[in-house]
């Protein structure tokens, strides 16, 4: 055991965990409907950080420190319901909207948390992941200026 998690600090992984769960979840659904291959290209890159973002956090859960430069090759066990919902599709601009918007809620969310550790390494392990979340976001941001289908004001 590397660390020891106060009660609060367990909560706020368990929330990052669900968090990461559905990041995946869409990237997989997103990926497989979009019309566009670059998008579908984006999506996939996407969800392989998302798996081992979800690695890292379930590491921290079980009391372990990940070591981030090994975590991005690394490919996640981890079951993940990837069935495609039988709902009306979205277009290739509603799907980015969503993931943008999802992005930088979970940034949000990562920021609120680091700030409530008392470890060092876990603050640097989730400040991080945050780091790439916000890169997730700057993909699919140029994606959408690319495309036309975000309006710099
Ligand atoms: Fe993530
Ligand atoms: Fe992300």
């Amino acid at each position: 055991m590397d660390i020891n998690l106060s009660q609060k600090e367990r909560m706020l992984l368990e929330d990052q965990k669900s968090h990461e769960q559905l990041c995946i979840e869409k990237y997989t659904n997103y990926g497989n409907q979009a019309k566009d291959t670059q998008l579908k290209e984006i999506c996939k890159a996407n969800e392989n950080v998302e798996r081992s973002h979800l690695n890292s956090i379930n590491q921290l859960l079980s009391g372990s420190i990940p070591q981030m430069n090994q975590q991005q090759n690394q490919n996640s066990t981890q079951n993940v319901n990837s069935t495609q919902s039988a709902g009306p599709s979205l277009s290739d601009k509603d799907m980015c909207t969503d993931l943008l918007m999802t992005e930088k809620y979970v940034s949000g969310t990562y920021d609120t948390t680091i700030f409530e550790f008392r470890d060092t390494r876990v603050r640097d392990v989730l400040n991080h992941i945050q780091k790439e979340e916000q890169k997730h976001g700057e993909a699919i941001f140029q994606y959408m200026e690319s495309k036309g289908m975000y309006t710099v004001q």
